[in-house]
């Protein structure tokens, strides 16, 4: 890497930690305190997102493999030969070689995600295991922008966005960025969803609230994020990881509790905290098979395909421009 190169990285570093700052002031300002989700992935976050993909309890990953190995020959019929997958928020890409398999002459792979360590990791093992595939590993807040290659611009595009990563946005930021999405498409070009359905209050509190503590771990190593990259700001003991279920909103939400009143200073700022006062940290919708659809039409995507499985748990969906 050149000087430059350095100087850019660093420049890259100190405007993320600017945006993180003002984010978390601006967060802990609001009456229902709140920070904003895609700081979970830095390097240790993405690690133990990773494990919570691991617990038994978390159906989410295992049920949308099943259904993904099911139909990937449907899921990937019709990508001509020299399409390209664009995966948003890839992470460790796990269920991507689903899909590689299923479509062996694909063109290029362009990963897109917020975590360098789980970008460089997964490029690495996608490299070694596709040796004639372009692997293009984007470093990028896809709701800030969609960043697929210029290069690669003119091949037909299969999106992949599973995970119900969607289902992390609120209705209207998920509209929008499905719309942005559409935008950095073209008519043809197709997107494969997952998202998460509406079910038993019990299965989704267990899948939100782990008896390992995982997700507990995962929740609280934003406050340690924090204490982190700005000096020691938050106990970790006084503060409880909550998952609750919001049946109106169709959603669980995610929570840090405070075991105690107290004040939090943060850079020249102070934040008090009442006794069980909460930052809410994180929602995850839940959509039926209609609700979804009439979602995605609203940002001009035509739902094609729906595939679900048999106890209707997880669902994904085929959606396509034009
Ligand atoms: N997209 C995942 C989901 O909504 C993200 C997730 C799973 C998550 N467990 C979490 C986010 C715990 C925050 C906290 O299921």
């Amino acid at each position: 890497m050149t000087d430059s190169a350095f100087a850019h990285d660093r420049i890259a570093l100190a405007t993320e930690t600017d945006a993180f700052e003002r984010d978390i002031i601006e967060g802990l300002s609001r009456r229902q305190k709140t920070i904003p989700s895609r700081y979970f992935y830095d390097d240790a976050g993405s690690e133990l997102f990773e494990k919570i993909t691991e617990l038994s309890e978390y159906y989410p990953t295992r049920v949308e493999t099943s259904i993904l190995l099911r139909h990937a020959a449907e899921i990937t019929d019709g990508i001509a030969d020299d399409g390209i997958l664009v995966e948003l928020g890839s992470g460790s890409s796990s269920k991507t070689e689903i899909l590689l398999d299923a479509a062996p002459c694909l063109a290029a792979y362009v990963a897109i995600d917020v975590s360098p360590g789980a970008l460089a990791e997964a490029a690495l093992r996608i490299r070694t295991r596709y040796p004639t595939l372009e692997v293009r590993p984007v470093h990028s807040d896809f709701m800030q922008s969609i960043p697929v290659p210029h290069d690669l611009a003119r091949h037909r595009k299969l999106g992949f966005f599973p995970g119900s990563t969607i289902g992390n946005f609120e209705h209207d930021q998920a509209v929008k960025f499905l719309n942005d999405l559409r935008h950095a498409f073209s008519n043809g070009d197709r997107l494969i969803i997952g998202t998460d359905m509406i079910k038993d209050e019990d299965v989704l509190l267990r899948a939100y609230d782990d008896s390992a503590g995982v997700t507990a771990a995962f929740n609280l190593n934003l406050l340690a994020r924090i204490n982190q990259t700005y000096g020691r700001t938050f106990d970790l003991d006084t503060f409880r990881h909550r998952a609750v279920f919001n049946r109106d909103r169709a959603r669980i939400e995610m929570h840090l509790v405070s075991t105690e009143a107290q004040v939090i200073r943060f850079r020249g700022h102070i934040f008090r905290f009442d006794r069980g006062e909460t930052i809410h940290t994180e929602s995850s919708h839940k959509y039926t098979l209609e609700s979804f659809r009439e979602l995605a039409r609203r940002a001009g995507w035509h739902p094609r395909s729906t595939w679900t499985d048999d106890k209707a748990l997880f669902s994904v969906h085929e959606l396509v421009i034009g």
